[in-house]
């Protein structure tokens, strides 16, 4: 299955990060900002009828998982490997507070070449390796079991993340994905990842209307692989998760919760408990 049809989307992203504060400026590409423009007026229209725009829920997700990696610095990880990181500027921030964690970005050799190049583009600053990688390949250089060994200790706990990739592929490949995460040869893996569910996300018409919108955009379905919470808990302990939950990112980041989520981290670990 070719997936870098998903690959524009993550200049849409990176702009939003920029904008944000949260990537340097370098990472914004004219490529972003027009679709940024292009998608800034449906973001108006239908963010206030569920309560909070795509720009504003892809922030929320984004410090959310940030949240998590942090916690799990704190907690001992020195190994993070982030999966479809496209443009994002997540390595920089965090490995540059983080000198002792060794941050790799994997994407499609295309989009990883261009961050490379835009890395390139940052002389003085702490950069992330960036590798190629196919999340979807079973084996071979570009499988993510042997991209996780070439470049981390396997002796020693790792931190994975997917970012707003699962959404644009069809159950199977999320299946798969989670099934070669939760088997990756390290002690602990810890595994990341925005996640949606039906019962909170597709119930209102707003969203199925912009969920269709951002299909055109990534020229391929949008998918909610969950009907509920329990669901999804369910469907990652049975790729081999030994625990699992996807707390509302309005928790992970202290601010308060009103309504329903809209925006969940998943978060998986390959023992039984947490922490
Ligand atoms: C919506 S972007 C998200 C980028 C980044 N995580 C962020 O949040 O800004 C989706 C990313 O998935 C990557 N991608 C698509 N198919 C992939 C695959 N099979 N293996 C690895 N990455 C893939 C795309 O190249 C793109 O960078």
């Amino acid at each position: 299955m070719a997936t870098d049809r998903i690959s524009p989307t993550a200049h849409y992203t990176s702009y939003v990060w920029v904008r944000a504060g949260l990537s340097p400026p370098e990472l914004g590409t004219p490529r972003g900002r027009r679709y940024h423009a292009a998608l800034a007026p449906f973001d108006a229209l239908f963010g206030p009828r569920v309560g909070a725009g795509l720009e504003q829920q892809l922030l929320l997700r984004h410090r959310a998982i940030d949240a998590e990696v942090e916690r799990a610095i704190a907690g001992g990880a020195r190994q993070v490997l982030e999966v479809a990181a496209g443009l994002s500027g997540r390595a920089i921030r965090l490995g540059e507070r983080h000198p002792e964690v060794r941050f790799v970005e994997a994407d499609l050799p295309d989009m990883a070449a261009q961050k490379r190049r835009l890395l390139a583009s940052l002389p003085g600053r702490r950069v992330p390796d960036v590798v190629d990688v196919d999340a979807l390949a079973t084996d071979g250089p570009l499988s993510l079991s042997a991209v996780a060994a070439a470049q981390f200790d396997t002796g020693a706990p790792i931190v994975v993340i997917t970012e707003g990739l699962l959404s644009y592929l069809p159950w199977p490949a999320v299946q798969s994905i989670w099934r070669r995460v939760a088997s990756l040869p390290f002690p602990v893996v810890d595994y990341l990842s925005d996640v949606h569910l039906g019962d909170e996300v597709g119930q209102f018409a707003a969203v199925r209307a912009f969920i269709s919108g951002l299909s055109l955009f990534a020229r391929g379905q949008v998918y909610l692989h969950h009907a509920n919470l329990a669901e999804a808990v369910e469907m990652a302990r049975g790729c081999g998760f030994a625990s699992a939950d996807a707390p509302d990112a309005r928790l992970l980041v202290g601010e308060p919760t009103r309504g329903g989520a809209r925006v969940r981290v998943l978060r998986c670990k390959t023992t039984a408990t947490r922490d």
